[in-house]
């Protein structure tokens, strides 16, 4: 009993956690730049996906979206899910993006969150990583 109930806790725990370093990024005016600035190095095939982009949309779809993405395992598993319209827009019927671009993408945001959140620790990092996982594979599973 006690280890799921602990599990939970711990998952509840790590979501607050990334969501109050989210917060801090927030503050950042250059969080959104230097997470594609980021990503686009990391990953260069992504780059040209983005070549007719408006970023001053872009930044307030995927600031949102970030949000979104953190509150992810907090929510019932039916359909649609509060990723669904991203999802779709992501797999192949639509932008195509390879599952396979969903890595780099994550090193990119862990990158950056390091680099804009004054409060950014190992401890931190694990929150995050632990709270996107569950939103990313879903993101994946649904190309
Ligand atoms: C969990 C990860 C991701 C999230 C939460 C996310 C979120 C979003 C959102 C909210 C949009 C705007 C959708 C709209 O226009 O309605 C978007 C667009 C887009 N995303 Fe992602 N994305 C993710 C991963 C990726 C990855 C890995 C790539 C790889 C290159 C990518 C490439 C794009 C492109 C090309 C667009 C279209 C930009 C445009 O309209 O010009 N995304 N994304």
């Amino acid at each position: 009993m006690s280890q799921p109930a602990r599990g939970a806790f711990g998952a509840q725990a790590a979501m607050q956690v990334a969501k109050a370093s989210y917060d801090r990024c927030c503050a950042d005016a250059g969080f959104l730049r230097a997470f594609y600035d980021d990503f686009f190095a990391r990953c260069p095939e992504a780059k040209p996906r983005f070549a007719g982009t408006d970023f001053e949309r872009q930044n307030k779809l995927l600031r949102h979206a970030f949000g979104i993405l953190l509150i992810f395992p907090n929510q019932a598993r039916t359909e649609p899910s509060v990723l669904t319209r991203v999802a779709e827009r992501h797999s192949r019927r639509d932008l195509d993006i390879p599952p396979a671009l969903y890595g780099p993408f994550l090193e990119s945001l862990i990158a950056t969150v390091g680099r804009c959140d004054p409060e950014f620790s190992s401890a931190v990092e694990r929150a995050w990583r632990e709270t996107v996982a569950p939103g990313m594979a879903y993101m994946r599973a649904k190309y």
